[in-house]
């Protein structure tokens, strides 16, 4: 299918995508029909988004009580919350996404050495969602791969540039345990207590890193940088170095939804409930559902961090959160069946890992 551009609008292959060439318009297959719309997001707004102090859950036992409530709050409504005094230090935050940034910036020939359409590969260099095979693209370029236990993944990961493998290992060892913490305390807050997940996530949890770059669009409204989705981890951390982050707030607009633009603060992370959080808590917490949108401007780096168990093991259900008036609403699952759903459907058409699992009443 050949477009008035000459272009086939159906083969922008990884490698040769509109946004790796910096095409000054924007073909056919990265319009997005009306379903990805509306565009009709919130600014900032910090009143709407949570922001948590998690430093007190290192406090005395009433405040650690208080974060909790907030957070289990935030996990119910919006499946999403910012977190503030962290501990994580800002160099660490600034040299990752500088590395990343890098990163892209290098000649294509050392980015295809990672060119892969492979979605079990370690480490995955690849354009849009699955790269053309998807019924609409997405303004996006990305570099995912494995970060622990680190020193399994570390010597697959890039050598240039030269200063990738230290600062990202930095930044995806204190995400990391950051992340345990955070599970700790929603697993308090369901009444499972604080090692129900870290205690099986020590030696075998996953983490994936998913480094975005979306570079500037000439035609950013009609085109995405990533659909709706929910992530497919327990929880995902985000470092971002610009907005475009946008998450549904599913009581917004009377019980509608609506998107709500996610502010971008200095030093502050994201994090976002993934399906498995939402399995863990039988429905309680939802995990959210985001997309990013682009400008025309700046290329904006998003380095997005994804907690789950092992690659094999089955998060389900606890019996303790089980009883007549709450069945089992969820199939366990576990991060390779995500893999192979990813293989033979089209999340870009708002295919849901989470929908396969359901149980209907
Ligand atoms: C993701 C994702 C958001 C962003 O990688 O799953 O949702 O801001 N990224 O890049
Ligand atoms: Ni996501």
């Amino acid at each position: 299918m050949e477009n008035e551009k000459g272009e086939n609008s159906s083969t922008f292959k990884m490698g040769n995508s509109a946004q790796e060439r910096s095409l000054p318009y924007v073909p056919d297959c990265y319009v997005v029909p009306p379903s990805c719309e509306p565009r009709d997001a919130l600014d900032s707004n910090s009143e709407v988004v949570p922001t948590i102090d998690v430093s007190r859950l290192r406090g005395a036992v009433d405040e650690r009580r208080g974060v909790i409530q907030e957070l289990s709050f935030a996990c119910q409504h919006f499946g999403f919350f910012q977190i503030v005094n962290h501990g994580i230090n800002q160099n660490i935050l600034d040299d990752a996404l500088a590395v990343a940034n890098n990163f892209f910036e290098l000649p294509a020939k050392e980015k295809k050495k990672f060119m892969t359409n492979d979605v079990y590969a370690p480490v995955r260099y690849s354009t849009s969602l699955k790269d053309g095979l998807d019924k609409i693209q997405f303004w996006r370029i990305f570099l995912k791969h494995y970060a622990h236990p680190l020193h399994r993944w570390i010597h697959l990961w890039p050598e240039n540039p030269p200063e990738y493998r230290e600062k990202m290992g930095k930044f995806c060892e204190d995400v990391r345990k950051l992340s345990l913490e955070i599970l700790g305390a929603i697993t308090e807050s369901l009444g499972l207590g604080r090692d129900y997940l870290s205690s099986r996530m020590n030696e075998n949890g996953m983490q994936v890193m998913a480094v975005n770059c979306y570079p500037p669009c000439p035609d950013p409204e009609t085109a995405l940088g990533l659909p709706p989705h929910s992530d497919y981890s327990c929880i995902t951390i985000l470092l971002q170095n610009m907005t475009g982050l946008e998450i549904l707030d599913p009581m917004g607009h009377g019980g509608s939804g609506r998107w709500v633009l996610v502010p971008e603060v200095k030093g502050v992370l994201k994090v976002h409930i993934g399906d498995h959080v939402e399995v863990l808590s039988n429905g309680l917490y939802k995990s959210v559902i985001h997309k990013v949108t682009l400008n025309e401007k700046k290329t904006r780096i998003s380095l997005a961090s994804l907690h789950s168990l092992g690659m094999d093991e089955k998060m389900s259900v606890p019996n303790q959160l089980v009883n007549d008036e709450n069945p089992v609403r969820y199939r366990e699952s576990s991060f390779n069946d995500f893999l192979d759903f990813l293989v033979s459907n089209d999340i870009s058409q708002g295919d849901r890992f989470i929908d396969t699992f359901i149980i209907k009443d």
